[in-house]
């Protein structure tokens, strides 16, 4: 029976090995993790990763083919197939600090793949978003340990990014769009090709150099967040001239040389979440560590753009408010990243709270996921006793100046505005920062609406523009 082990019990290497215990019965796979607290709750019934159909998937797997363990070593030397699906932050401190990866783990988890190996020939697969070369350092690491006479193991190295979105891990695993897989060593590469096979049309399962597999993560990432700036860019533009940016988008979206539809071209307040901005950064930081200032410029515009957009939403509220929300309300509804996850990781809404915190308003917020913890774990740097978290959406909006909708959660379109009004102060604001509210309803209501991107209020003309 081939034996795979999983170093990393995240978000990425949990569902990724579920999936493929649950496809490839006759594989035993191991996911191991430094964290006891995180390998307990894998072997509990509450699992540290939210996915929908996440826990079935598990249930179904663990004691026959999955199982999750603290004792790293022994489960890495037993292996034939050993993925890294560590955790790859941006480096804190130090030399280029803020720009580069931290590759810390995923070193700290090639010497226990060196050190624990024994005798026993191993394919390594790097699954955490890792800078170009990275095999070839981890392979400088193993031949290392290797001449230091553990036996002279063989290990091929190979790269199999992983590509799924929050809240979609389980349905993308289960039918990808593609399977990345790079590496030099035919025989390596056939291997994991025969693992997905069990699932995954052949047609799907793409091979390549080592280096262009790495690559491909970083540039896809980049590629998504790349759309949704230059949406964003001509939202602004749009507000300007009276363009109404969801029909200019639906235009270009449905040229086919734009290719994939409309997907990561919708404007709002600006991208979120723990990889899209990282890894866009990352990949800035590859170009100019490989001498190619011009292009590194060129990606960092796009997270400066999504910077510029969260910005230009504090100050269109804060302009549209008088100039000033000291000491006034704000309904906050939406605090996750995105709609459909419980996760407010880079989350914009937090960005455009604290915006508005720093401004003196207090805001309270109503978020259907995401836990209050997390909410003020986020804002708590700026005014702590400023934020309320809120049971509903009416109860955030009661007595408020304004209400700012930035996550689209699909129960937001749903709510009787005609009461959320009625509590609220004149005049009463919406600022729409994801095409959630129907602008029209609301301004006969009686709102003053600003959502991005959308021709401006006839009564948010007459204000200050937003600096
Ligand atoms: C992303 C990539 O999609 C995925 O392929 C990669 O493996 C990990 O990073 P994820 O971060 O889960 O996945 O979310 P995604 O759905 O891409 O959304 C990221 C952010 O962009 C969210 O804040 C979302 O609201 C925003 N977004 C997305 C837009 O503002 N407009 C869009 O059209 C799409
Ligand atoms: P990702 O989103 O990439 O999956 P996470 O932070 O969710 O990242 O998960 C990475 C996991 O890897 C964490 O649970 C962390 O404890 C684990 N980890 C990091 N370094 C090691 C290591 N050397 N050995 C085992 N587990 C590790």
């Amino acid at each position: 029976m081939v034996k795979i082990c999983c170093i990393g019990a995240g978000y990425v290497g949990g569902p990724a090995m579920a999936v493929m215990a649950l496809k490839c019965p006759s594989i035993e796979v191991t996911v191991v993790d430094v964290s006891r607290r995180r390998i307990d709750a894998w072997n509990s019934d509450r699992l540290p990763v939210l996915e929908p159909g996440l826990d079935a998937v598990v249930r179904a797997c663990r004691g026959r083919n999955l199982s999750f363990s603290a004792d790293v070593d022994r489960h890495v030397a037993g292996a034939d197939i050993v993925f890294v699906s560590v955790n790859t932050p941006t480096k804190s401190r130090g030399l280029s600090a803020g720009r580069a990866p931290d590759l810390a783990y995923w070193e700290s988890a090639a010497r226990v793949i060196a050190a624990s190996a024994g005798s026993r020939s191993k394919i390594i697969v790097e699954k955490s978003a890792v800078p170009v070369r990275t095999a070839e350092a981890m392979e400088r690491i193993l031949l290392a340990h290797a001449g230091g006479g553990n036996g002279g193991a063989a290990f091929q190295v190979l790269s199999n990014p992983e590509f799924f979105s929050e809240g979609s891990a389980v349905r993308y695993l289960l039918r990808p769009d593609r399977v990345v897989i790079g590496g030099r060593d035919t025989g390596a590469v056939r291997a994991l090709r025969e693992v997905y096979a069990h699932w995954v049309p052949s047609d799907r399962i793409v091979s390549m150099g080592l280096c262009s597999a790495e690559l491909s993560k970083l540039a896809a990432s980049a590629f998504l967040a790349q759309r949704v700036s230059s949406a964003n860019a001509i939202s602004a533009l749009c507000e300007a001239t009276g363009a109404d940016v969801s029909e200019v988008t639906r235009a270009v979206g449905g040229d086919g040389r734009v290719g994939g539809g409309c997907s990561h071209l919708s404007s709002g307040v600006g991208f979120g979440g723990p990889s899209l901005a990282k890894d866009v950064l990352h990949l800035a930081y590859a170009c100019e560590a490989n001498g190619l200032p011009e292009a590194a410029e060129y990606w960092r515009q796009v997270v400066a753009v999504n910077e510029y957009q969260k910005g230009r939403f504090v100050r269109r509220v804060v302009a549209s408010m008088f100039g000033t929300v000291a000491g006034k309300k704000v309904a906050v509804l939406g605090f996750a990243f995105k709609a459909g996850v419980a996760d407010a990781r880079e989350s914009p809404a937090a960005d455009v709270c604290r915006g508005l915190l720093a401004d003196g308003a207090h805001v309270s917020v109503h978020d259907p996921a995401v836990s209050e913890r997390q909410i003020r774990r986020e804002t708590a740097a700026v005014a702590k006793e400023k934020v309320r978290v809120a049971r509903d959406a009416y109860e955030a909006a009661e007595g408020a100046h304004g209400v700012c909708v930035l996550t689209a959660w699909e129960e937001f379109r749903a709510l009787d505005y005609r009461r959320i009004f009625d509590g609220m102060r004149r005049p009463a604001f919406v600022f729409d920062g994801r095409g959630v509210v129907d602008v029209g309803k609301l301004r006969e209501i009686g709102f003053v609406v600003y959502a991005v991107g959308k021709p401006l209020d006839p009564w948010l003309k007459g204000m200050p523009a937003a600096a």
